[in-house]
């Protein structure tokens, strides 16, 4: 069982590579980003709330994300991967007083180094389908035939917050707010670096070795 963080600019493979760890693994992904994308298309009171701020690029406030989280990982005793939680110290240190409530403890912090100009280019590139909410990139992962989706034909869309002055304003928030976290993790002996560019299964391996995983 593992209990592990991804942490990572915007783009950096985060979720790509929490889905694969978790196929590896059985553990559970937790995806603060979907959790609050699914809210917003399905309108509720958390949807409206997220919304603006995923809009502008800006964080949803700290108060909401814990207890979101808390609530989630109470439901998952058999261990989990976060992608995209923590992104603060507040969020942070709320989520040590979380796993001291629940008893259980981190195993690692891995945190993926990517440039910011592979971080344009990946995004700029990412689709997603507004129906299914399948996700493609053009450059590395196309669908097969020009911006439709494969699995339901639905024409593909870029993310709301992949336009380029949000991208630029959520590499600015992730400095600023999320990077500090990596000095945090360093402190409790918790971090391990990877570095995320290249194939994804080449990404995946280094991920699997510096956690001490045997690949299958
Ligand atoms: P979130 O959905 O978490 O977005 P993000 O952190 O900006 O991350 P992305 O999903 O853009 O990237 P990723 O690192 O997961 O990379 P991915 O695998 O998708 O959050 C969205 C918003 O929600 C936030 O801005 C905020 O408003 C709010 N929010 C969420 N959590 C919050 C929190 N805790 N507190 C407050 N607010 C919160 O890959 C990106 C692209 O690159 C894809 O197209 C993929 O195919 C491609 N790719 C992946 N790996 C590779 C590779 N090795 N080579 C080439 N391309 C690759």
């Amino acid at each position: 069982m593992i209990r592990v963080i991804f942490l990572g600019p915007p783009g950096a493979g985060k979720g790509t590579q929490a889905d694969i760890l978790a196929r590896h693994t059985g553990a559970t992904k937790v995806a603060t980003g979907d959790i609050l994308r699914e809210a917003v298309a399905r309108r509720t009171e958390l949807g409206k709330i997220a919304e603006g701020y995923m809009k502008r690029g800006e964080l949803v406030p700290d108060d909401i994300m814990l207890g979101i989280v808390e609530e989630t990982l109470k439901e998952l005793p058999d261990g989990f991967i976060l992608d995209g939680f923590p992104r603060t110290l507040p969020q942070a240190q709320g989520l040590d007083q979380v796993l001291e409530k629940l008893g259980v403890h981190l195993d690692a912090v891995v945190s993926l180094v990517v440039p910011d100009e592979e971080i344009v280019r990946r995004l700029s590139a990412r689709r997603v389908c507004p129906k299914c909410q399948a996700t493609y990139n053009l450059l590395t992962q196309p669908p097969k035939e020009d911006e439709i989706c494969d699995q339901c034909g639905t024409p593909l869309v870029r993310r709301p917050d992949d336009e380029p002055q949000t991208i630029r304003r959520r590499l600015e928030v992730y400095r600023a707010q999320t990077e500090p976290l990596i000095g945090y993790y360093r402190g409790k002996g918790l971090l391990v670096e990877v570095d995320g560019v290249g194939p994804t299964d080449e990404v995946a391996r280094r991920i699997r070795a510096a956690l001490g995983l045997r690949s299958r």
